[in-house]
């Protein structure tokens, strides 16, 4: 048995560099490994510590900018942070096609979540349900009375909706508290809510509260994007009926369509994180969202039209926020939202819904035509290349080659180097 233990009691009172000592302990670091940990990038390591606990450090990630977007007529430079290679590329690249038409055109309906309280032990839920609508404005002025600056600026608790549910435990009551959130992603507004209504839902029904929770299936807080494709930017009406084609594949078979989302989430996620959204909120709204009618399906469609061009369009749940969390305490999210140059939630989610169809398009041209892989090959004989020593001066006719003779292999790349080398003297 192993003398380590993870059982560390009180890890989270101790110092940063004693958190590090312990770890560099446990897992063997060498000091240099230890260095890295404690480098400071961008995001200093006190400010760390006061965002999440346990901190032993940080982790930079490449953050690069996605070139060409048109949204509703602007020009915009789009941050994405991401650890995948092509995305960025293949974003700027896609992004470039739409220009001809006007870019993408985008809109939403607005910053509304929703909170949920569950009861249970009902045993007449529909009269509860009446019991329950018949207090809506006091239910609404107690949720309002926990935010008064959101209620300020426009927001607060708007509606009460009541639904019954059958569950595997007996019919529940679901009380959902419908908040306008305005450019919070809502989460801390909606959750304190629900908590202080769920005692006043005990009294008027007599059951019991358990959950009070704000749902992540924010179908009422959704952004759409469209966009029209001209057939000649993309190689022709052929290639429009490929993607059209590719779409109607991912509609019709969720094995794709997870794949096809998955592309849509490659533009959404990195600006996520770029501006230090809550991603796996966004995640989980797309998901449901996605499988609304019972089937996971995609979350765009492509389409052509009278001319022959390609149409494009997506709707999501989309909460994101420009107050709160990390997107105030981390100083490179500001720079990306200022970058972005949005000043609403509204308007940061929907430039996302604009990446997320542009890079569904790029993903989707690629596979209808080549093959993703060639652009990946490209892309790694390039590094392959330039580990090998390959100057810029050669770097591309060494990539060539590699392509060509389908070996992407440092041995080879080596030797090619050295023979342009030659070649150059
Ligand atoms: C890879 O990160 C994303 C794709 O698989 C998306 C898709 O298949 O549509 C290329």
């Amino acid at each position: 048995m192993s003398d380590k233990t993870s059982r560390i009691s009180g890890f989270y009172k101790l110092s940063l560099e004693e958190r590090l000592k312990i770890v560099s302990e446990f897992a063997n670091l060498t000091e240099e490994e230890v260095m890295i940990l404690k480098k400071i990038g961008n995001l200093d390591l006190s400010t760390a510590d006061r965002m999440i606990e346990n901190v032993i450090g940080t982790m930079a990630y490449p953050f690069a900018i996605a070139v060409n977007f048109m949204i509703n007529g602007k020009d915009k430079l789009i941050p994405m942070v991401i650890e995948e290679p092509s995305v960025v590329a293949a974003a700027s690249n896609a992004a470039k096609w739409a220009r001809a038409k006007g870019g993408i055109f985008t809109s939403s309906t607005g910053p509304i979540m929703i909170g949920q309280i569950q009861l249970t032990h009902i045993k007449d839920p529909w009269g509860t349900k009446l019991k329950i609508l018949e207090h809506k404005s006091e239910l609404i002025r107690i949720a309002n009375e926990q935010d008064p600056t959101l209620v300020s600026l426009g927001g607060g608790a708007k509606d009460i909706e009541v639904r019954i549910i059958d569950t595997l435990r007996g019919p529940m009551v679901i009380t959902h508290v419908i908040v306008d959130v305005r450019d919070a992603m809502g989460a801390n507004a909606v959750n304190t809510m629900a908590e202080a209504i769920a005692p006043y839902l005990e009294d008027i029904s007599g059951g019991r509260v358990l959950l009070r929770i704000i749902s992540n299936l924010a179908d009422r807080r959704l952004v759409r994007a469209r966009t029209i494709i001209d057939k000649n930017e993309i190689g022709g009406e052929d290639v429009v009926d490929r993607i059209v084609d590719a779409w109607a594949f991912a509609s019709a078979d969720p094995y794709r369509a997870a794949t096809h989302n998955k592309g849509i989430m490659n533009g959404v996620i990195a600006v996520a994180l770029a501006t230090a959204q809550d991603h796996r909120a966004i995640e989980a709204g797309a998901h449901a969202y996605a499988s609304r009618f019972g089937r996971y399906s995609p979350l765009s469609v492509w389409e052509k039209n009278e001319e022959g061009d390609l149409v494009g369009s997506l709707e999501m749940p989309m909460a994101v926020g420009l107050v709160g969390g990390a997107v105030k305490t981390h100083p490179v999210a500001r720079i990306a939202l200022k970058i972005l140059d949005v000043k609403t939630a509204d308007e940061l989610g929907e430039v996302m819904g604009a990446v997320g169809l542009i890079q569904n398009l790029a993903a989707l041209k690629a596979l209808a035509t080549e093959g993703i892989q060639r652009g990946h090959m490209k892309l790694h004989a390039r590094n392959i290349a330039i580990m090998a020593g390959a100057t810029p001066d050669i770097v591309d006719k060494a990539v060539e080659i590699m392509v060509k003779e389908g070996k992407i292999r440092f041995d080879r790349a080596k030797e090619i180097v050295e023979e342009l080398k030659k070649q150059k003297q």
